[in-house]
């Protein structure tokens, strides 16, 4: 079945009370328009037309990819009829089915859309709207049907008698025209209550001109849910959230408090994980199998790969954690960090745009930028990269095998040769040849009998000032 997508996503939203066009507001971490988009996707339609009002650089720049999307603008709301003529020249040379939706309706789901058209084809109709029984109508459109059962046409709650107000089957705002029948919509008029054109006419235009229309109720009202409002948009949140948490303990993760989880709708967990409370997996992170995320971790376009664990308030950003690596607790890895298989980043660690090797360790209060560390190094407590020198950043290199003693500084750019030393309290300032040993503090020296002799010259002096004041002797170290 040759299909394709328009999403009417043109209005204003007034009232969400906000500049932000209506249908870039957040649901769930992911634009709404996105959501949709992305369930269009899965349709594999032949193309995507999006209406947008005359803010399209504001929907090119929140859309994740508009690869493979044209854009049709509909400068003046003047409603879902008019703006979905906006899109019919950009249908030129499709012969097909034209699936319809609302930008603003983020919640419908794949299989839902799916039995759709297969009804509408199964009957081959010309135009068809998907329609749902509502426990509160509110302000959808009412289905009205004939004395044979048929759709015959809809009226918008504004517009609707008392009796007709009572109808509980409505209009989700999806319908599917097979392209012969767009014309058509140069035949709706202006709806003189609220001056627009309403795309919802067309059902009655149709079947006044005698074509095969119906509607076909389907799917659980929740999913059709339109967002108009803040309160309506928190409510869809609730129901994305429970959705995907659902989607993720039925594939075998374990959430110990999943009110206090959120999981981005791009996001992706695998079974055998055990998340904790707290924890933030945003944008498109990847989390493998049998890994565990300790309370309070965010975690933003990462992979963590299988068997890695992340401790207690540690924040990854734009990285990759490998294979049963451990990073916490208290970390922070900015991006473009890779943390190697088996590694260790401990406590009060900062990794920045590293490399750090398989089975390597860095286990407290370090900060590691712009390093390439190989494997099995160990870093000992409080080393630091230096790798800023005021005006450029500079590569620190720290071969396999490496030993860098605690309170070391390394100044980039430098290289610490394979299975190298470096002594403890060291500022290294150049490269250090494989297998040497670097040193650069000062020597120790040890001034034997140095305690009793500034004790017994303390004492000299306090015996004095006692003498000229009359105070008593204290007690002196
Ligand atoms: C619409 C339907 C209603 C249906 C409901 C389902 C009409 C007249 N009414 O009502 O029957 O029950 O959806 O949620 O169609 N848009 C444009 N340009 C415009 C106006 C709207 O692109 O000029 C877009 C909006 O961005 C939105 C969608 O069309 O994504 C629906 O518009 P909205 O104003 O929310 O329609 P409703 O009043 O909810
Ligand atoms: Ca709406």
């Amino acid at each position: 079945m040759k299909i394709a997508g328009v999403v009417l996503a043109a209005g204003l939203g007034t009232r969400m009370k906000s500049s932000l066009p209506k249908v870039l507001h957040r649901l769930h971490g992911t634009p709404m328009l996105q959501h949709v988009l992305n369930t269009l996707h899965a349709l594999k339609p032949q193309k995507i037309v999006v209406v947008a009002g005359k803010n399209l650089p504001e929907f090119e720049k929140a859309l994740q990819d508009v690869s493979g999307i044209s854009f049709a603008v509909q400068r003046e709301p003047k409603g879902t009829g008019d703006a979905l003529s906006k899109a019919v020249p950009l249908l030129k040379g499709f012969h097909g089915t034209v699936l319809v939706v609302n930008g603003d309706a983020p919640l419908i789901t794949k299989s839902t859309l799916k039995n759709f058209l297969s009804m509408h084809k199964k009957k081959r109709n010309d135009i068809s709207v998907l329609s749902f029984e509502s426990r509160n109508p509110g302000s959808y459109g009412r289905i009205i049907r004939d004395g044979k059962g048929k759709a015959a046409f809809i009226i918008e709650q504004r517009d609707a008698s008392e009796s007709q107000k009572m109808i509980r089957e409505v209009n989700s705002g999806v319908y599917a025209f097979e392209s012969g029948a767009l014309p058509l919509l140069k035949k709706i008029r202006i709806n003189r209550s609220k001056g627009e054109y309403y795309l919802t006419d067309i059902i009655g235009i149709a079947r006044d001109n005698g074509l095969g229309i119906d509607a076909f109720c389907a799917g659980l009202e929740d999913e059709f849910m339109g967002i108009n409002t803040r309160r309506e948009l928190e409510s869809a949140c609730s129901i994305m959230k429970e959705r995907i948490l659902d989607k993720y303990t039925d594939r075998g993760v374990h959430f110990i408090d999943r009110n206090s989880v959120f999981i981005s709708s791009d996001a992706e967990v695998g079974a055998e994980t055990i998340v904790y409370p707290s924890v933030h997996l945003e944008g498109r992170t990847v989390v493998g199998t049998g890994c565990r995320i300790y309370p309070n971790v965010r975690i933003v376009d990462s992979i963590i790969e299988d068997g890695a664990v992340i401790k207690d308030s540690t924040l990854i950003e734009d990285s990759t954690v490998r294979r049963n690596a451990s990073v916490g607790p208290f970390a922070h890895v900015r991006p473009g960090s890779v943390i190697g298989e088996e590694a260790k980043i401990g406590n009060f660690v900062e990794v920045k745009k590293s490399v750090v090797g398989h089975g390597t360790k860095a286990s407290h209060l370090s900060y590691l930028g712009d390093a390439e560390i190989g494997d099995f190094v160990n870093i000992g407590a409080g080393t630091i990269t230096c790798n800023y020198d005021g005006h450029r950043k500079h590569v620190t290199v720290i071969e396999d095998g490496v030993f860098i003693g605690s309170d070391s500084q390394l100044v980039a750019p430098v290289r610490i040769g394979r299975d190298a030393f470096v002594g403890a309290g060291s500022t290294i300032t150049t490269d250090v040849p494989s297998g040497a040993l670097a040193l650069s503090r000062a020597k120790q020296r040890n001034i034997e009998g140095w305690a009793e002799r500034r004790r017994a010259k303390n004492r000299k002096i306090a015996k004095q000032s006692a003498k000229s004041t009359g105070k008593k002797l204290r007690n002196l170290r």
